[in-house]
């Protein structure tokens, strides 16, 4: 990837952020978090501890921030970054609305500028977990945690990205695409519903990445759409994602 993948990212969140205000006022007013495109139950999930009291948490990529409120909410001291200052507005305007204290910062969650060995936990969903190269964020998040510290970030599942046509149409159930080598996909020239340029790896990789930074993997987890779950959404119609995993989520522990 040799494009400004992060001008071109930044363009397409100013520009989609009023799109995304309904959405940031359903997820910050839920009192237990959902999660992903298809609202997933954090029951048997549990992206977030329960009680995070005096920890430091950061969200990276945080959009419109709902999950720094509801870290927020469960005792955290909260930072969150994003490159887009459209949706940090949001961010901003949701967090003053329902009462939270978080330190948002407009930045690049490759590069924060944070002291090393900040926080306790860190997580992203679909912030820099996607729109960032993985070697280069992961290391961030790596420098940022305090030994022990935990990182848990959801994004779309490699099978998704197979399934998923050249032209940017729905998902189906051709192999569209090879799996090895896979690094992610430029979707600013589709002709269905172009956007921004996202990253993903093979689980292989994925492993040997976390393992050559310094990250333990404690649990893996891979969500389909709840049996309700209708419609297409961010390209995935329903019945693919209730067959096949649409979302995959690991759980990272930094080595003492
Ligand atoms: C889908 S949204 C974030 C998800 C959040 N959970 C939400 O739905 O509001 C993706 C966010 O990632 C942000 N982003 C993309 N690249 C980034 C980067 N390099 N550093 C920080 N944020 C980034 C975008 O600006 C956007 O706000």
């Amino acid at each position: 990837m040799t494009r400004d993948y992060l001008s071109i990212n930044k363009d397409i969140w100013n520009a989609d952020a009023t799109n995304w205000v309904e959405f940031a006022k359903s997820r910050w007013s839920l009192e237990v978090p959902a999660w992903g495109n298809w609202g997933n139950s954090d029951a048997g999930l549990q992206l977030l501890p329960m009680d995070m009291t005096d920890m430091d948490a950061i969200e990276l990529g945080c959009g419109t921030g709902y999950v720094a409120g509801w870290m927020n909410r469960r005792g955290a001291r909260v930072t969150a970054i994003d490159l887009s200052a459209e949706q940090l507005s949001t961010a901003r305007q949701m967090s003053e609305k329902h009462g939270a204290d978080i330190t948002f910062i407009e930045g690049n969650a490759e590069q924060t500028g944070l002291p090393d060995a900040s926080f306790d936990f860190a997580i992203s969903e679909y912030g820099a977990s996607i729109w960032c190269p993985p070697d280069k964020w992961l290391r961030e998040a790596w420098r940022l945690l305090r030994p022990g510290g935990r990182l848990v970030f959801l994004g779309n599942h490699p099978l998704s990205l197979i399934c998923s046509p050249l032209d940017g149409a729905p998902a189906d159930r051709t192999l569209h695409r090879p799996y090895r080598e896979m690094w992610g996909a430029d979707w600013t020239e589709v002709e269905y519903e172009p956007t921004g340029v996202c990253f993903n790896l093979t689980i292989s990789s994925w492993i040997d990445l976390f393992t050559d930074i310094g990250f333990a993997v404690s649990k893996y987890q891979e969500l389909y759409a709840p049996e309700s779950a209708m419609g297409t959404r961010a390209a995935i119609p329903a019945d693919w994602a209730k067959s096949y995993p649409v979302e995959q989520v690991w759980h990272l522990l930094k080595h003492e």
